[in-house]
């Protein structure tokens, strides 16, 4: 049993360096289950209810495969039109009926707040897959969790870091959880690069010089950078009031091979939250970097298999039970080489 034990995972603000050390403490002993060197059954007749009623590949199929590789069933619903929130019930009504059919859930929807809201009538932890332009809370970790390990690879730690955050840091919740995460080490140097109209909203650049950050604000990307991480973002058009003032910014924060190398270090990793736009018009992540060996971003969803492992073994309370529940993995599987 941890502080973690039957809550909700809703907000990194929740979150102390001790905790956030918890989480990749446990992420790390998944590695063999995720890897399929071994599997488990810890969570064997548990059930997720997986609610997703925005667009999701990877936070979705990856809250629900490691949920299984725990041993645990999920159960889907995707798209607001398929569910009764479409015939407008509540999200407290829902969560109220959705949490007798579940032992966890795991949500994601369009409106700041609504994961909150929807936690208030549930009888099970819920976690926050992303609620609207707010937080994604899961996400931050796992960013973190991936900057930890690149870093330490080359002999450093997040104490100290310099992170250049680029494209739409006004709608992308992703920087804006990992954002305050950050604030929670030391001499973290933040350069913001953005269009005026995407910058990172005013709490958040507070929460960064309250903690006595070094802060850089540009709206485009000059000269060169000696940063550790690039995290590159996607313009989030699905939150611009309309599709054309979404068009004003596709194509403007480019970056391929070329970029990289005349602004920044030979050393900076790349990371991207994903999906990247690899249309003509965005391409904000060219394919000429996939050879590039600091391109983290297959790193990153890999990695958060491992952390929303650590995150349900939390929260159900079986993190010191998962070997107990370990058996061998008797068909050929390629991941255990990974
Ligand atoms: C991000 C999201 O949904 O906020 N994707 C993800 O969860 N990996 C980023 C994005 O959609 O651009």
């Amino acid at each position: 049993m941890s502080e973690f034990t039957g809550n909700h995972i809703l907000t990194v603000n929740q979150f102390n360096r001790d905790a956030i050390e918890k989480v990749f403490d446990v992420a790390h002993t998944m590695q063999p289950y995720a890897r399929r060197q071994k599997r488990t059954t810890v969570l064997d007749g548990a059930i997720l209810g997986n609610l997703f009623f925005e667009p999701s590949t990877r936070t979705r199929v990856s809250f629900g495969t490691a949920f299984n590789l725990l041993g645990g069933e999920v159960r889907e619903t995707t798209g607001m039109s398929s569910s009764a929130l479409a015939k407008g019930e509540s999200l407290y009504d829902t969560a109220r009926v959705l949490s007798g059919y579940s032992d966890i859930i795991a949500m994601r929807h369009p409106a700041a707040g609504s994961v909150a809201e929807f936690a208030e009538g549930s009888r099970v932890p819920v976690i926050n897959g992303g609620d609207g332009a707010n937080e994604h809370p899961t996400q931050a970790l796992l960013d973190l969790f991936t900057i930890k390990r690149e870093v330490e690879y080359q002999g450093k730690g997040i104490d100290g870091l310099h992170i250049a955050m680029i494209g739409d840091l006004r709608y992308g919740r992703t920087v804006h959880s990992l954002s305050r995460l950050l604030c929670l080490y030391k001499n973290v140097r933040f350069t913001l690069v953005s269009p005026k109209e995407l910058a990172m909203p005013q709490p958040i650049i507070e929460a960064i010089e309250n903690a006595g950050h070094q802060l850089t604000v540009t709206e485009q990307l000059e000269g060169n950078l000696d940063v550790d991480i690039c995290y590159q973002t996607r313009i989030q058009e699905e939150r611009f009031p309309s599709q054309e003032e979404a068009n004003r910014y596709r194509g403007k924060f480019r970056l391929n091979q070329s970029i990289y190398t005349r602004h920044f270090q030979s050393r900076t990793v790349i990371m991207h939250p994903l999906p990247r736009d690899s249309r003509a018009e965005a391409n904000e992540l060219d394919n000429d970097l996939n050879l590039n060996p600091n391109l983290a971003i297959f790193r990153q969803t890999d990695n958060g298999v491992l952390v929303r492992m650590a995150l349900f073994a939390l929260t159900l309370g079986v993190e010191n039970l998962v070997t107990k529940y370990e058996r061998d993995v008797i068909w050929h599987s390629n991941k255990s080489s990974d």
